[in-house]
């Protein structure tokens, strides 16, 4: 078939690949243990489900405006008040099915044919692709020193005349670490130097660790709203545990808004209309699921770092937002696609392959499902690597055998 360059050339999202091949087997009675899922298990806010039935009993369920319905714009407009201590209008606001589309209509605002797009690796699995589907190139900068997060210097590096904006997403996809305040401030006043957009992804914001404060990019600007090319990326998505909602947000100077809306408005139209109300009855509501998420998720990081200080040879960074880490299996299996791959078919542990995020040798396990299956994942994945432990293992009824080492 005669297909077009780009469905030739993109490729498919490896962590929703990742999710169908466990909801199979599972399907199938397979003993799955997911560590390689990106949402939250806890339910949506009640204040959500009740603002978003309430809307549906109406059967009064039509088009919004395309960027989003006023009380959801105002909702946004409190949020970034308090967390970001900026007064913004709602010229400077749109809601998008997602962080996801939020990020891809600003690409399409923003990149031009060949322009680059940069970020640190490791970076999310999307970044690269989104912006090659908006015509551009993505440049990816990996740290020399191996760690997540690359100097102010390699980044500078890697711009050139070329460079049209700049993606940082922290705490990050996949690493879980939280780039410093001086290293975010270094970026804000190298991207108002070289005029380059900057694209705060700041999903996991709310979801820090170990008594940290989330870090306010607008602290390292003076440039005012409408002329700075600094644009914060937020959603519902993790913070509530609303990833099937599909509501995200962006908000920056009103010009780039704007043009954000125009293209909204020919790709998708609004958000759907009961997912706004949603959004707004989780913005508005009480916000106790956001501490009770983030202590959940601190505790399990804890449970996971425990488990891996007894597994020899994987080297792990301490995550300290978000619900991700990327330990270095590379003493075990270089190829993580392979790596990925053997421990899916002989323990039964999803995992996503560090490639997906732009570095070979790592896995990413998420630590977002029950402490339970956190603990027996990572259990069933040292038993399959580590010749030290015992040749026999119990999933269930089934005996497994360990017949490769
Ligand atoms: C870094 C990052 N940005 C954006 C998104 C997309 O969020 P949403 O589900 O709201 O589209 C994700 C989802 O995994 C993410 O990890």
């Amino acid at each position: 078939m005669n297909l077009s360059l780009i469905a030739r050339t993109i490729h498919e999202s490896a962590t929703l690949k990742l999710n169908q091949t466990a909801a199979q087997l599972r399907e199938r009675g397979e003993p799955v243990i997911h560590l390689g899922g990106g949402e939250p298990k806890s339910k949506a806010p009640i204040d959500a489900i009740v603002a978003c039935t309430g809307v549906l009993n109406t059967g009064d369920v039509k088009y919004t405006p395309s960027d989003g319905i006023p009380a959801l714009k105002k909702a946004i407009i409190r949020y970034t008040e308090e967390h970001y201590g900026r007064g913004v209008q709602p010229k400077n606001v749109i809601a998008s099915s997602g962080a996801k589309q939020a990020i891809m209509v600003l690409l399409h605002a923003i990149v031009d044919p060949k322009d680059e797009v940069v970020f640190p690796a490791p970076y999310w699995v999307s970044y690269p692709e989104m912006v090659k589907l908006a015509g551009g190139v993505p440049v990816a900068v990996k740290a020399e020193d191996g760690s997540f997060c690359p100097t102010l210097e390699e980044m500078e590096a890697a711009m050139g005349s070329g460079t049209r904006a700049v993606i940082l997403n922290s705490p990050n996809n996949p690493s879980g670490v939280m780039y410093t305040p001086e290293f975010i401030a270094g970026m804000v006043e190298m991207c108002e130097r070289r005029d380059v957009w900057l694209v705060m992804d700041d999903t996991y914001n709310r979801l820090v660790f170990d008594g940290r404060a989330p870090v306010n990019c607008y602290e390292f600007t003076r440039a005012d709203m409408e002329s700075s090319k600094l644009v914060v990326i937020n959603c519902v998505s993790k913070m509530y545990a609303m990833t099937g909602f599909r509501i995200g947000w962006a908000v920056g100077a009103a010009e780039v808004i704007q043009a954000m809306g125009v293209i909204q408005g020919q790709q998708t139209s609004s958000p759907a209309t009961p997912s706004q109300w949603a959004a707004v009855g989780a913005l508005n509501g009480v916000q106790t699921s956001i501490e009770a998420l983030r202590l959940t998720l601190e505790n399990n990081r804890n449970i996971l770092m425990d488990h891996f200080r007894a597994f020899p040879g994987v080297k792990v960074a301490r995550p300290e937002g978000a619900f991700y880490s990327f330990p270095d299996f590379g003493a075990y299996m270089k190829d993580s696609q392979k790596l990925s791959e053997f421990l899916l078919e002989k323990v039964r542990v999803v995992t996503v392959p560090g490639r997906e995020f732009g570095m070979e040798g790592h896995l990413r396990i998420s630590f977002c499902g029950a402490a339970k299956e956190v603990t027996e994942g990572i259990e069933r994945i040292r038993w399959a690597l580590d010749p030290s432990s015992p040749n026999e293992l119990y999933l269930g009824d089934r005996r497994l055998v360990r017949d490769w080492l």
